[in-house]
C-alpha cells in the first residue's frame, strides 16, 4: 500500500490487539455473532461447522471478471469431484446454475458484485445480483469485495452496505473480501485496517490474505471470523504450509480457489486442507496425506 498518513489510521505505534486474548462468543460458537437473528445463525452454522468453529470454502467465482481461467475451463468437471469435501461453494450465480446440480445441499455464499474485468479497473464494481434472487437460488450469504486505497474504494463499500443491509433485511449474512490490487502491500498493517473496515460497517465474517508477519493481529483486532484467500498457485507443501499458519494464528477457515483446483491432484488437495482446517493437522501431516492419496489414485 502506499505510505499511509499515519495520523489517518491511528498511528502505527503502541497497538495492544491482546493477542492470545480469546474474543468471548456467549451463547453462538462464532465470534462476534452472538447477537445476530435466528436465520442467520442457523444459516452461518451451515457454512462453518458448529463443532470445530472452522470452514473449507471452495472459491470458484474467478471466471465473473478473469473468464475461463486455468482450472475453471469447464466448472462442470472441475468443481463436482470436489464437493464431498468442502464445506460451502462460493460462486456466482450463473456458475451454480449451469455447473452444480441443484441436489448438492451444500451452502452458498453468492457473488453479488460485477462492472469489472482483469482488462479493466477491478475496484470500479457495482452490485449485480439482488438479495432476494440470492435467496432464490437458495444462497447463505452474500458476498462481494471491497478495494481499500483503490481509485473507487467509495464505491466498493457501497457495494458491501448494499449486501449488509439487504441480507440483513432477509437473514442472510454478508462475507466482506479484501481485495488487494497490485499497488497495495499485503501487510498487517493493510489487511488489519481492510478486514477491520469491513466489519464494523457490518460483515459478517471477511475473507482475507494471509500475512507472514502480524496475521494474528488481523485476526485479533477483527471482531467477526476471518477466512483467508489460497492467493495464486503455489506449490501443494506450501499451500498447505499457509493454511496451517492461517489456522492456527485465529483463522476460522480457508476460502480457497486456485490451491485447490489448480492442484495436481485437486480432490486429494481438498482433502488435505480439509484436515488443517478441521482437524488441525499439521502442514507436514496435511501433505503426507496429500501425497498418499495421490499415489492411491495413480496405483
Ligand atoms: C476475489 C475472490 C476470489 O473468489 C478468491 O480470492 C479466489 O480464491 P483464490 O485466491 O484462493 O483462488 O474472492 O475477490
Amino acid at each position: 500500500m502506499p505510505d499511509v498518513d499515519k495520523s489517518k489510521t491511528g498511528g502505527e505505534e503502541r497497538k495492544d490487539f491482546s493477542v492470545g486474548v480469546r474474543h468471548e462468543t456467549p451463547g453462538f460458537f462464532l465470534k462476534g455473532s452472538a447477537h445476530l437473528p435466528w436465520g442467520m445463525k442457523n444459516r452461518l452454522s451451515r457454512i462453518f461447522n458448529p463443532k470445530t468453529g472452522r470452514t473449507l470454502m471452495l472459491a470458484f467465482d474467478h471466471g465473473y471478471m478473469m473468464g475461463p481461467t486455468s482450472g475453471l475451463e469447464r466448472m462442470d468437471l472441475s468443481i463436482p469431484p470436489l464437493l464431498d469435501y468442502v464445506d460451502c461453494l462460493m460462486c456466482s450465480r450463473g456458475g451454480l446454475r449451469t455447473c452444480i446440480p441443484p441436489e448438492v445441499n451444500k451452502p452458498v455464499v453468492m457473488r453479488c458484485s460485477t462492472g469489472a474485468t482483469v482488462l479493466k479497473d477491478l475496484s470500479n464494481e457495482v452490485i449485480g445480483v439482488t438479495a432476494e434472487d440470492a435467496v432464490a437460488i437458495n444462497a447463505s450469504a452474500l458476498t462481494t469485495q471491497v478495494c481499500i486505497g483503490a481509485p473507487y474504494e467509495k464505491e466498493t463499500l457501497s457495494n458491501l452496505a448494499y449486501c449488509i443491509n439487504e441480507g440483513n433485511r432477509l437473514g442472510l449474512p454478508t462475507l466482506g473480501v479484501t481485495a488487494v490490487g497490485k499497488e497495495m502491500v499485503r501487510d498487517a498493517r493493510y489487511l488489519g485496517l481492510a478486514c477491520r473496515v469491513i466489519a464494523e460497517l457490518g460483515a459478517h465474517f471477511v475473507k482475507t490474505y494471509y500475512c507472514e508477519k502480524g496475521f494474528d493481529t488481523v485476526v485479533a483486532g477483527t471482531p467477526v471470523p476471518v477466512v483467508i484467500a489460497g492467493g495464486k498457485k503455489l506449490p501443494e507443501a506450501e499451500a498447505l504450509k499457509m493454511a496451517y499458519n492461517a489456522i492456527r494464528q485465529g483463522a476460522a477457515g480457508v476460502d480457497m480457489g486456485r490451491n485447490i483446483f489448480c492442484a495436481d491432484d485437486p480432490v486429494a488437495m481438498a482433502q488435505a486442507v480439509r484436515a488443517v482446517v478441521h482437524e488441525n493437522a499439521s502442514a507436514k501431516k496435511a501433505y503426507d496425506l496429500y501425497l498418499s492419496l495421490q499415489k492411491r489414485k495413480k496405483q
